[in-house]
């Protein structure tokens, strides 16, 4: 039995999380979830966005599954995923990003995307010099840059894959992403049989719209990392498929890399795939990888037949139905 944090978080949150609870059920791994609010859904009852209690059961049992969570834009509130990220050291942010067959535009993409997850411009230094200017700053170092190129290679060593490529924008910040390129090319001599490159970051933009099949496993810094992945989904189906891994050395949380889409929260049509992935992934880490196969291929097997998807896959799915069928897939 093996006990697990679940954050049911907002808008849809809640919805897709039932959905994948269910559906990792019925593959017969025995989890103890222990669910803890955080998010708007508490904020309204203790001010607080994440109370105590969810840091506690984070502290006590160190794998976390984790519903979106709206994030107030002002009002000085910091987002909770990049608190998270910073306070456990969760530094590799890792996304897979594949085609599934009459799904997205494109057919055979099949990369992965290393985002750094702890500095950069989401390091949240943010000064206002006057009413008029903010500086926000920020912030690369080499211990962080050579950790996620890092766990990019291993990541490419243990699965086979040929290619890294490190994206950045070294050409007009010189030294920040000097620096990033810089570790990104002393990990990468360790790994001689692993092809690496670099492309820049806009330039990363146009090719993966244009051969999105060329890219095998992609390393990057914070902010190009989250808007490389968003897409990168585009590509395949949308944000209702990606999943995620926030992972640090005896830590991680996984979760959708889709936020709490309060367009469609409370109507029923949420597209619990991304959520329950991001649960595959977790069963991976748990060292459950047959159960993690065997959601991986219900789910695409369910999204190959077509039957009962989600409006945003172009169905007349509800996210009950589309979990009936992923569990009847199993
Ligand atoms: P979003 O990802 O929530 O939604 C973007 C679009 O994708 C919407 O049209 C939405 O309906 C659709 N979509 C997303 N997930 C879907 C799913 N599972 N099934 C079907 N359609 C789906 O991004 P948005 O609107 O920019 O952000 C909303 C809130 O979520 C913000 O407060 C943001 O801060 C937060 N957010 C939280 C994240 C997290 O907790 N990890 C990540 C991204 C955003
Ligand atoms: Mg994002």
């Amino acid at each position: 039995m093996y006990k697990v944090v679940l954050i049911p978080g907002d808008g849809i949150g809640p919805e897709v999380a039932e959905a994948t609870r269910k559906i990792i059920g019925a593959t017969g791994v025995e989890i103890d979830w222990l669910v803890v609010e955080a998010g708007a859904a508490v904020l309204h009852k203790t001010g607080e966005l994440i109370p105590r209690s969810v840091f506690d059961a984070i502290e006590a049992h160190r794998v976390v599954l984790k519903g979106p969570i709206t994030t107030p834009i002002g009002g000085g509130f910091k987002s909770i995923n990049v608190l998270l990220r910073q306070q456990y050291e969760l530094y590799a942010n890792m996304r897979p990003v594949i085609s599934y067959p009459e799904i997205g535009k494109y057919s055979e993409v099949d990369l992965v995307i290393f985002r750094e997850n702890t500095e950069d411009l989401y390091a949240g230094q943010e000064v206002r010099v006057s009413d008029d200017e903010v500086h926000g700053i920020k912030v690369i170092t080499r211990q962080a840059s050579e950790n996620i190129v890092r766990a990019a290679f291993e990541y490419s060593k243990q699965k086979k894959r040929q290619k890294v490529c490190a994206v950045h924008k070294a050409n007009i910040m010189k030294m920040a992403d000097g620096l990033f390129l810089e570790a990104s090319r002393s990990v990468a001599a360790d790994y001689p049989d692993i092809e690496y490159s670099e492309v820049i970051v806009d330039n990363m933009c146009m090719q993966l719209v244009m051969y999105p099949e060329k890219f095998d496993v992609i390393v990057t810094e914070n902010l190009y990392g989250d808007i490389l992945s968003d897409l990168a989904a585009g590509l395949v189906g949308g944000l209702g498929l990606i999943p995620s891994a926030n992972i640090g050395k005896d830590c991680a949380i996984f979760e959708a890399v889709h936020g709490s889409a309060p367009d469609i929260a409370g109507k029923g049509t949420a597209n619990p795939i991304a959520l329950t992935l991001s649960a595959a992934m977790m069963l991976d880490y748990l060292g459950e990888t047959t159960a993690a196969s065997r959601v991986r291929t219900a789910v695409y097997q369910v999204l190959k037949a077509g039957i009962d998807l989600t409006p945003d896959l172009g169905g007349k799915g509800t996210t009950k139905k589309l979990t009936e069928v992923v569990i009847d897939a199993l």
